[in-house]
């Protein structure tokens, strides 16, 4: 039976030491590539003298937008000093196939041999990877996460729904659990007029969209708590009461449907004005107006009495991934910090974060063709993409050093 040659990654090593110096010290990592012995992964195998010519081919076809390091420090040229091997090789045949777009990259490719190419590529990759800092990193602000900023948001709330939107007051909604889509627009019903309140209009009339949807998540995901508030009334009186409002606003006031409000927990005093508001048609609406038509006061008092004692729960909606839990999904096929073991897979650690920021925007337009990014840039929107591009080029790049190995012998 056929074994493969196996790869072994040596980190920040000189080549002269490796065997036990990297065996011993737990450095190495062995990686199982397949068929390790196919025409791809010929670069890897690269001698001192293709190095050496790669170098020639650098300085006539590459130097003047990459600098003979592979660090050019030019907006929108990459860094490509100590990029994977295996990667650079296959990505200049795609510039030459035209794959990435007719730029002065594909133009610089064209007319060079697979042997050219695969020597510069194995020159490229040899060099000292590009340092994490410079203009490039302190350009990208790092954005606080959306839950964070609908916190900060929230702080102008807090004096009258409660710190978390748990009320304290009488007369004040809990905005605890709320589902995002209702809070929403609750918000937007108060801007346009449509739910009349003058002061909570004014309140809300100079929030941005991100704004509120920052708050409609801070406050859907708070640990879930009733009111603080007094709430007279009977409590199995009002259950009983409560069976006409199963169906719309869920067993035990936890509602399924984004568009109706939970009433677990919610605030007495709020729910009996909520309820009169919807019977004297002050607070219109079509759905609620059928239900509080026919209820007399001692009955929506003890309603609220009966909602009030029922626990809130938390809306239905997923915590968005923070940069940092992104990037550990990124860095499964990317690496450590992105710097990739794989020749194939390409290094992110201190990339130019123009660069970044531009190719992964080309993978979420379709632009650049890559079934992997495809499915992973189809989540990210602007701030994402920034705050990841930011992410990467602060990383520390590691050199990878490869060592071939040969196949082990077979088992008796
Ligand atoms: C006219 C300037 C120019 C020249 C000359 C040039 N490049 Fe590029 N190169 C670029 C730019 C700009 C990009 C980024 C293009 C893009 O966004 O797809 C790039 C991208 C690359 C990439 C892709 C990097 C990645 O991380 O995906 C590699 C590899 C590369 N160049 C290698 C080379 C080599 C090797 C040569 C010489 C044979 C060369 N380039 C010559 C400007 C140039
Ligand atoms: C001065 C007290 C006060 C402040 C400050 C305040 N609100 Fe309100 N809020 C109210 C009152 C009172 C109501 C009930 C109004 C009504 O009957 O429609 C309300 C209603 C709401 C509702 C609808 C609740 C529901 O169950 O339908 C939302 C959502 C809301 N406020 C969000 C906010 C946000 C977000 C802020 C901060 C930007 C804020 N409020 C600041 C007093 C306040
Ligand atoms: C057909 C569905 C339906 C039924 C039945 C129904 N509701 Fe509602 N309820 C809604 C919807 C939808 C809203 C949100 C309306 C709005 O935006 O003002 C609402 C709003 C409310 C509110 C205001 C909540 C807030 O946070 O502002 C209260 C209180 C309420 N309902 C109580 C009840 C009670 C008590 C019953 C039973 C007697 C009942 N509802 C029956 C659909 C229903
Ligand atoms: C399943 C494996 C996988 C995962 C997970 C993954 N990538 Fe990739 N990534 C790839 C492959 C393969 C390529 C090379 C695609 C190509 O040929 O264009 C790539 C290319 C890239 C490039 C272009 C690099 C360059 O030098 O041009 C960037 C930037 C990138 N990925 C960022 C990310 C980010 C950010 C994430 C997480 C949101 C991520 N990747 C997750 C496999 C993956």
């Amino acid at each position: 039976m056929k074994r493969n040659a196996r790869i072994v990654l040596l980190k920040g090593l000189v080549a002269g030491l490796l065997g036990t110096l990297a065996m011993t010290a737990g450095l190495a990592q062995t990686l199982n590539l397949g068929n390790a012995n196919s025409a791809e992964f010929k670069v890897v195998y690269a001698t001192a003298q293709d190095v050496a010519e790669g170098k020639k081919v650098a300085q006539t076809a590459c130097a003047s937008c990459h600098g003979i390091n592979g660090v050019g420090g030019q907006k929108g040229v990459p860094n490509i000093a100590g990029q994977r091997p295996v990667y650079m090789h296959l990505e200049m045949k795609v510039y030459q196939a035209g794959g990435r777009g007719a730029t002065g990259m594909a133009n610089a490719v064209k007319y060079l041999s697979d042997d050219a190419i695969m020597k510069v590529a194995a020159y490229y990759s040899s060099r000292d990877p590009a340092e994490p800092s410079g203009s490039n990193v302190k350009a990208a602000p790092a954005k606080p996460d959306a839950v964070a900023a609908g916190k900060a948001a929230a702080v102008a709330c807090g004096g009258c729904h409660g710190e978390a939107g748990v009320s304290k007051l009488a007369g004040m909604p809990s905005l605890i659990g709320m589902d995002p889509k209702y809070f929403t627009a609750a918000i937007s019903a108060y801007k346009g007029g449509q739910r009349k309140n003058d002061m909570m209009k004014a309140l809300v009339s100079e929030l941005t969209d991100v704004e509120i949807a920052n708050m409609a998540l801070y406050y859907a995901l708070q640990k879930p708590d009733k009111a603080q508030t007094p709430a007279p009334g009977t409590v199995a009186a009002g259950k009983t009461a409560a069976a006409g409002c199963v169906g719309c606003h869920g067993e035990n006031g936890v509602s399924g449907n984004p568009a109706t409000p939970s009433l677990a927990g919610q605030e007495s005093q709020y729910f009996i004005a909520a309820m009169r508001a919807y019977k004297d048609g002050s607070r219109s609406d079509a759905t609620m107006k059928g239900p509080a038509a026919s209820l007399d006061d001692a009955t929506v008092k003890n309603l609220s009495a009966y909602y009030a004692s029922l626990a809130p729960q938390a809306a239905k909606v997923a915590k968005p991934l923070t940069i940092a839990e992104w990037a550990e999904r990124c860095d499964r096929c990317h690496g450590v910090n992105g710097n990739s073991v794989d020749p194939r897979a390409p290094a992110l650690a201190a990339q130019r974060v123009d660069y970044l920021d531009r190719v992964l925007l080309a993978y979420k337009k379709g632009e650049r063709k890559s079934k992997e990014m495809a499915v992973m840039s189809e989540g990210l929107d602007d701030a994402l993409v920034d705050g990841l591009s930011a992410h990467y080029a602060r990383q520390k790049a590691r050199g990878v050093t490869y060592l071939i190995l040969p196949p082990p012998p077979p088992a008796k």
